[in-house]
């Protein structure tokens, strides 16, 4: 495509001046641009979509920030699903769950949302009220006794919650990111992602959870990346 972008502007120039060509060669730099977005964007849809039918995480290595996410929130849907459908293991499923959804939106508001943030900051403040009502509703979930008739309720209202906000994180963030972020930047992040996932999930959700300084009355903020490399 660059040599076409090259040839193009040498004839543009020999018959036009070079100011044309110059202004040639920038329209078609930005069509360029513009081509690889809309690839990249739709190699992440048909990803997404193989990990939808599949029920199977599109990637084992941690590949793309959204790529890591979306595998991440179909984990989530299989654990929610398994704790749904059955008593075996209850506990330690929960366990796992909690896990890994504190880990997931730990990584989101401490690495992903800031990174991401200016190219849609309504989905972002969104999204941060989404985790806040995620994180509540996953504390009160995990302090319901077995015994309690409410326990399937709350895991229910949990599911749903969390899986509307995965649901919209990929229909409406993630297709930005993809159009506006290289993959070589999208890669970096991913894998600074997975090792602080990875790292708050030997932590345990009490410790990550305990991070978060939740209150009522007041909006609830992205994290810095300033803040992020201090913790790390
Ligand atoms: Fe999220
Ligand atoms: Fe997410």
């Amino acid at each position: 495509m660059k040599k076409i972008v090259k040839r193009v502007s040498k004839s543009a120039a020999k018959g036009q001046g070079k100011k044309s060509a110059g202004k040639l060669s920038k329209a078609l730099a930005s069509t360029v641009e513009l081509v690889a977005g809309v690839a990249r964007e739709a190699e992440g849809v048909v990803r997404d979509f193989a990990s939808n039918v599949t029920g199977q995480p599109p990637d084992a290595t941690p590949g793309r920030a959204t790529d890591l996410l979306v595998a991440q929130h179909r984990k989530l849907e299989q654990l929610f699903e398994r704790l749904e459908s059955s008593k075996k293991g209850f506990d330690a499923t929960l366990r796992e769950l909690a896990d890994d959804l504190s880990a997931h939106i730990f990584i989101e508001e401490t690495l992903f949302y800031p990174a991401v943030r200016k190219l849609n900051p309504d989905i972002i403040l969104e999204g941060l009220e989404e985790h806040a009502m995620g994180r509540f509703a996953l504390q009160r979930l995990l302090g319901t006794k077995a015994s309690d008739k409410s326990l399937r309720l709350r895991l229910k209202a949990l599911k749903e919650l969390m899986t509307n906000h995965h649901h919209e994180e990929e229909r409406e963030l993630f297709p930005v990111v993809r159009r506006h972020m290289p993959n070589s930047k999208l890669e970096r992040l991913g894998a600074a992602m997975k090792k602080s996932f990875d790292t708050g999930v030997q932590r345990g959700h009490e410790a990550v959870l305990a991070t978060f300084h939740d209150q009522l009355h007041q909006p609830v903020r992205a994290k810095s990346s300033r803040s992020v490399r201090r913790r790390s």
